[in-house]
């Protein structure tokens, strides 16, 4: 190898890495920016208080006016026990985190909930029927 086809070795090596470092990240970016390539629905594994926060945002954010659980709640909206059946964890958090992209002129509120809080009602949402209560 010449000593200037070297130099244009090792540019276009660099130039090549480069292009390989940004299209990785831009790749992470597609999937949710936590760079593990997981939604957050898929990698959440909730704690017993993430569920009992998960009802305490429910009573917080008014849902009850409109939706019933174990026969107490409104009835504009569905009742809530047995949605899981209905409805997988990805449906239930684009749904909760924004009802008017999935179903344009529905009645149920846009909230502006985090990520983090939706998963957590979605947890209650999840083990509500296998609860216990003594
Ligand atoms: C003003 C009334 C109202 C409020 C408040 C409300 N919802 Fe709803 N919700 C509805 C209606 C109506 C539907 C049915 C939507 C449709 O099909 O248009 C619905 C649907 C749902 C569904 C899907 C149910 C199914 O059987 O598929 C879930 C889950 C849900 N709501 C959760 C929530 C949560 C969590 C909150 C509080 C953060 C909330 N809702 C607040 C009216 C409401």
């Amino acid at each position: 190898m010449t000593r200037e086809s070297a130099v244009v070795f090792v540019k276009f090596g660099s130039l090549f890495l480069a292009s390989l470092g940004v299209l990785l990240v831009v790749n992470s970016l597609a999937r949710g920016g936590n760079g593990s390539g997981e939604t957050p629905w898929r990698t959440f594994n909730p704690t017993a208080a993430d569920v009992h926060e998960g009802r305490v945002i429910m009573e917080r954010s008014g849902c009850f006016s409109c939706h019933a659980v174990d026969g107490f709640g409104g009835q504009i909206g569905p009742g809530l026990n047995g949605v899981k059946e209905r409805k997988s964890r990805e449906e239930l958090f684009h749904w909760i985190k924004s009802p008017w992209s999935v179903k344009p002129g529905t009645k149920m509120p846009q909230y502006s909930l985090s990520d983090e809080t939706v998963l957590k009602i979605i947890s209650y949402l999840e083990t509500k029927d296998s609860l216990k209560v003594r």
